[in-house]
């Protein structure tokens, strides 16, 4: 069950050349690849003729061609060419993705073509801006997506989880406010008064106290946009040293799911220490993320069924998340139906 009229992260866009790669989002496999100019093309990995996947195949001109028994297939996914004959099967085509490339990643449309419009991709300029410095992972979850989306909106866990690198007691002594915008929940907490998490004082070069903050926005139901950071005890947040933490969530199937990952910061832009130790520091928060909800993920299996969640005050962002992600699924399937009701009607 999942969205899928909306952009999800597909790839880094250096991850996507002439080569094909293989990605799989809400269960449907995709081959990327660059045409001669360099636009990024997506398309279904199955050949028409076999199945085979066209990502075991290889790029030719615009067009790639299946490492099986030759089919090539234009990037409108339409066969131009069948070696072994001089016509072309009318169904030998593929389906064709909408794609977004901008600031450094590649999204796919997942849904109804018709209805992809490239301005809904949210804003993600950070992780380009000179002004910024940017480190980033990916890490394959395997876990539902649904895990990654409450383990982002409700960061008490840093406490415990993360203990050694950006968790302190203080977080979940700290309440949270939750808004909800359309389809993007926003939590924030306030921190005032505290020290900086070991983390980011070393590469901010600071000590004693400040006021730390964190918000966390989801753009439901594809990425989670951090505002974080620390400023003077009393200041406004802008003045502080500011994070911003991209976190492009997409599924895989049910239990599994892609996590992109890029983390901001506009201090010590130009200071490559600090970009190596936050890579290795980053990488242990997204390593201790990563098997806590694989053994969650686990948990879920095993628990049964008739027993739910406990929520907590500290769930409300987690709440107004589920509800909102749930009404765009039914949504969009009451929507897929009615063309099906309709044709059962005449008939
Ligand atoms: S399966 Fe692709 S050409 Fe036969
Ligand atoms: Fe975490």
């Amino acid at each position: 069950m999942y969205v899928l009229n909306t952009w999800y992260v597909a790839a880094w866009s250096t991850e996507v050349t002439r080569k094909p790669e293989r990605r799989v989002i809400c269960e449907q496999p995709l081959v990327l690849f660059r045409t001669q100019d360099g636009t990024p093309v997506a398309l279904a990995d199955r050949c028409a003729h076999r199945a085979f996947p066209l990502s075991a195949g290889r790029t030719v001109g615009d067009s790639i061609e299946c490492g099986y028994h030759g089919f090539t297939y234009g990037s409108d996914g339409m066969c131009t060419k069948v070696p072994a004959q001089t016509t072309i099967p009318e169904r030998a085509k593929v389906r064709k993705y909408p794609l977004v490339e901008k600031d450094g990643w590649i999204w796919a449309w997942m849904g109804d073509p018709e209805l992809a419009d490239p301005a809904d991709v949210p804003d993600t300029h950070w992780m380009t801006d000179p002004e910024w410095a940017t480190v980033t992972h990916s890490v394959h979850f395997a876990c539902r997506a649904d895990l990654i989306h409450d383990n982002l909106l409700d960061l008490t866990h840093e406490s415990f989880l993360h203990q050694s690198t950006v968790g302190d007691d203080y977080i979940y002594e700290h309440g949270i406010t939750v808004e909800v915008e359309g389809s993007v929940v926003s939590v924030d907490r306030l921190m005032p008064s505290v020290p900086a998490p070991p983390l980011y004082a070393d590469t901010m070069g600071i000590s004693g106290n400040y006021d730390r903050f964190h918000c966390t926005e989801f753009f439901v139901p594809n990425l989670h946009v951090l505002h974080s950071g620390i400023t003077g005890e009393g200041r406004p947040r802008a003045e502080g040293y500011l994070i911003k933490v991209l976190n492009g969530i997409t599924p895989i199937d049910a239990n599994n799911a892609w996590y992109y990952y890029a983390f901001s910061r506009n201090f010590a832009v130009d200071d490559a220490q600090a970009t190596a130790d936050l890579e290795v520091g980053l990488a242990t928060v997204l390593r201790e993320d990563a098997e806590a909800l694989e053994a969650q993920e686990i948990g879920m299996q095993e628990r049964p069924a008739g027993e739910f969640d406990v929520l907590i005050a500290q769930d409300g962002g987690v709440a107004k998340a589920r509800r909102i992600l749930a009404n765009l699924i039914k949504r969009e399937q009451a929507a897929a139906q009615k063309p099906a009701a309709v044709a059962g009607t005449r008939a």
